[in-house]
This record gives structure tokens, C-alpha cells and sequence, in this order.
């Protein structure tokens, strides 16, 4: 554990000058290594700047009102997912193995090395705070849902698919029928059909061919569970 922290102390201090945040983590905003960094006197073995070694307190405590300077993107523990029952946002600091809700630890290297190190997934194991090659600072390509499928990858094998007696999940990976019997095209949360009322902001969204996704029908936060309404914070 030593070992380890002095690592990290070394690591810190030998990146911090090479190491660029992305805006809008940088220097737009006047955030530098020491607003979520601390080397000595802090709890847990991640030098992260939070009360608790939790690293969603040190997120949401620039992420509520008021916590950093134009700060409108808030979250609170009351936002964190208890499905059929509450929540509006992906659940965090939860174990990444769930079979209830087909989740498994991840197997790409970067999230796997940014679960806690009592197996929870946090804010940072879906997002990299430093860098946004990947928006909005997504730890890697979420464009066809690779990185929900590295975990939930057994709602994406055929036998969840196909109707085999076993506990089944919507198709994904699969074109949308081209008839208006399936609603093709589909009803935006206006109830208008999609893409033709000219707002983007509100269409379902498909992979190449009009593959659905899990993110057809999913958003991750701000999500109020109603279809009439346009999600967002
Ligand atoms: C917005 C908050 C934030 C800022 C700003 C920030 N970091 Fe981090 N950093 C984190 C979090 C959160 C982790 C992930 C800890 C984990 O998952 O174990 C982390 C991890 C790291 C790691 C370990 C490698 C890794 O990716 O897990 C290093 C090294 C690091 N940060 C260096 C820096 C340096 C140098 C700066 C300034 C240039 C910086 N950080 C700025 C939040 C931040
Ligand atoms: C020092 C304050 C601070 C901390 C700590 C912080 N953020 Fe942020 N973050 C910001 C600001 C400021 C913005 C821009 C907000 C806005 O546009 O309203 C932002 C925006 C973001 C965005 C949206 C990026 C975009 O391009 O839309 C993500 C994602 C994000 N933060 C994730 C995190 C995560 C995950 C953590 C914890 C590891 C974290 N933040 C910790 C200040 C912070
Ligand atoms: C056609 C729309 C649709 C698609 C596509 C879809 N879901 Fe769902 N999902 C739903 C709905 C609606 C519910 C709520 C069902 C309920 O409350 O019984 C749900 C519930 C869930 C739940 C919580 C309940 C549970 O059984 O665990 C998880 C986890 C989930 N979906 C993950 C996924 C993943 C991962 C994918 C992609 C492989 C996906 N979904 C694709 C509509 C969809
Ligand atoms: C399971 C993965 C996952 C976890 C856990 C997660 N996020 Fe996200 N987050 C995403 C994805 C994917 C997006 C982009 C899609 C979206 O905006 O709905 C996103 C978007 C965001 C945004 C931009 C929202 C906007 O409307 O512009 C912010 C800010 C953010 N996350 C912060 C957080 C914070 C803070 C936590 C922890 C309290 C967290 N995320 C936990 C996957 C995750
Ligand atoms: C790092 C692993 C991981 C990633 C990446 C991930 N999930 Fe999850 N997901 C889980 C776990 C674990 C749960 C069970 C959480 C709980 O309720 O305790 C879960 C639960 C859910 C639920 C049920 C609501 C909830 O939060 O409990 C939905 C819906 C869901 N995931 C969809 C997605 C979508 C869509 C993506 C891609 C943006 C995604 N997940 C990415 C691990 C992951």
C-alpha cells in the first residue's frame, strides 16, 4: 500500500507538467491536477481529493449547484438507479458483477483498471476525467454501445435474442423492419415521426442500417422514464 501510494506520488508529480487536461476539465475552467489530487493525508489508495475515498463525492462535489463556477450538469446520490423503483441515472459504487441485471466485470483493459478496488463501478471506470478524446470524456467509444456490451455482453449473445425458453432481452443488433407496421419511422418523444419533424435533439438513436441498440432506448442520466418528455440535465 506504501509502495503503492509512492508510486503514485512519483507518477503525479512526473506527469503533472506533461500532462494536458481536456477543457471544459482544464484550464478554461481553472481546474488543475490539486482540485482532484492530493499527495499526502488522503484516504484510500487513488490520492483522490474527496471526504470519503469515494471518487463520485469528489465528482458530484463540483457536480451539484454551485460547485464549480457555471457548473449546469448536477447529480446527486438520490439520481443513482434502483430499477422499478427510483433513480434517473446508470447506478454507481455498486458491484460490476450483477447477474439481475446482466452486468459482468468488464474485460477492456482500461475499464477493468478503473473498477474500485472492491470491484464497484464509479464515475471513472465509464469516464476518464483527464482526457475527452472519447465525449463526453467516455473512457472508450460508445458509438455502437461497445462500451455498455463490455459489460452487459450476455444481453448480446443469440440466446438472449431468440425464443428459447430462456430469460429473454430485446433484440439488439438487429434493422429495424422496414414497414410502418413496426413503426418505421419510429415516433420521436413528440410523437413525431423521426427524422422528418426536423428536431434531432429528441430522435431514438440506431446503428448503422437502423440497428437497434441498447441505447435506442436507454440514456444513462437524466433519464425520466417517460418517452413524452426531452431527457437532459
Ligand atoms: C476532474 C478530476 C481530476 C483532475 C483535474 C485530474 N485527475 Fe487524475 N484522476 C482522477 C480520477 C478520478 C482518477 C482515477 C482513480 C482511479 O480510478 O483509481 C485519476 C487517476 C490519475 C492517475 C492514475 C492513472 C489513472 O488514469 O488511473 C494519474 C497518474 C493521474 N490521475 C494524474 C493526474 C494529473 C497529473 C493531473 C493534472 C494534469 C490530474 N490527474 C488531474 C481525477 C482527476
Ligand atoms: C473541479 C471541479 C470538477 C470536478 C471535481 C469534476 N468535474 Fe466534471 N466538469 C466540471 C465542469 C466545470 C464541467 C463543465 C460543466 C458544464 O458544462 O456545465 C464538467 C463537465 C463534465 C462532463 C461533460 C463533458 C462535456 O464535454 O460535456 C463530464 C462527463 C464530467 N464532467 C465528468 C466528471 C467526472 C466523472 C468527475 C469525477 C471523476 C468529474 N467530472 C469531476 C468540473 C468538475
Ligand atoms: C426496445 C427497447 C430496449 C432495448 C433495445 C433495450 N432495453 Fe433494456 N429495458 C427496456 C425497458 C422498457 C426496460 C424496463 C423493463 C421493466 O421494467 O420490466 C428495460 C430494462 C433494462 C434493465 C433493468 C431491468 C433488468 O432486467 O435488469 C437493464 C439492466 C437493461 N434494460 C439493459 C439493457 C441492455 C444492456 C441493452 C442492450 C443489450 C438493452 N437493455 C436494450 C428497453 C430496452
Ligand atoms: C455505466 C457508465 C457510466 C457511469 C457509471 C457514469 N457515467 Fe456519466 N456518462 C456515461 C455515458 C455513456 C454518457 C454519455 C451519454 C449521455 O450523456 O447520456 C455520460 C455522460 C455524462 C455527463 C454529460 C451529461 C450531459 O448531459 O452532457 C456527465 C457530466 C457525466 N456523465 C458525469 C458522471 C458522473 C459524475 C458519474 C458518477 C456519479 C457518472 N457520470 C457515471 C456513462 C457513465
Ligand atoms: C463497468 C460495467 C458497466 C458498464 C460499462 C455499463 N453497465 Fe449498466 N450496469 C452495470 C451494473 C453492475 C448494473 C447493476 C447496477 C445496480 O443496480 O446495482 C447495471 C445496471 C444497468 C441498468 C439498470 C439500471 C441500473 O443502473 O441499475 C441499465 C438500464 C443499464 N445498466 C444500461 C447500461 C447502458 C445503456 C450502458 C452503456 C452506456 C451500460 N449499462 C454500461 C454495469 C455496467
Amino acid at each position: 500500500m506504501i509502495k503503492l501510494i509512492c508510486t503514485m506520488i512519483a507518477i503525479l508529480l512526473l506527469v503533472s507538467t506533461a500532462m494536458a487536461l481536456d477543457d471544459p476539465h482544464g484550464a478554461t475552467a481553472s481546474i488543475n491536477c490539486q482540485q482532484c489530487h492530493i499527495s499526502h493525508s488522503t484516504l484510500g489508495d487513488i490520492l483522490v481529493n474527496s471526504t470519503d475515498s469515494l471518487i463520485s463525492t469528489l465528482c458530484i462535489s463540483c457536480h451539484t449547484p454551485g460547485g464549480w463556477l457555471g457548473m449546469t450538469k448536477f447529480f446527486s446520490s438520490s439520481f443513482k438507479a434502483q430499477p422499478g423503483v427510483s433513480g434517473t441515472s446508470h447506478a454507481w459504487d455498486t458491484d460490476s458483477s450483477n447477474t439481475t441485471h446482466g452486468a459482468n466485470q468488464p474485460q477492456n483493459a482500461e475499464l477493468l483498471a478503473h473498477i474500485t478496488k472492491d470491484g464497484k463501478v464509479t464515475c471513472a471506470t465509464c469516464h476518464d476525467p483527464h482526457a475527452n478524446s472519447n465525449p463526453p470524456f467516455l473512457r472508450m467509444d460508445n458509438s455502437t454501445d461497445q462500451l455498455c456490451l463490455d459489460c452487459h455482453r450476455s444481453r448480446n449473445i443469440a440466446s438472449v435474442k431468440t425464443y428459447t425458453g430462456n430469460i429473454l432481452s430485446h433484440p439488439v443488433g438487429v434493422a429495424l423492419p422496414t414497414t410502418t407496421a413496426f413503426h418505421n419511422p419510429p415516433l420521436d418523444v413528440d410523437g413525431n415521426p423521426q427524422p422528418s419533424d426536423g428536431n434531432l435533439t429528441n430522435d431514438y438513436q440506431f446503428g448503422a442500417g437502423s440497428t437497434m441498440k441498447c441505447t435506442s432506448c436507454h440514456g444513462i442520466h437524466y433519464t425520466d422514464s417517460n418517452s413524452g418528455t426531452v431527457d437532459g440535465p
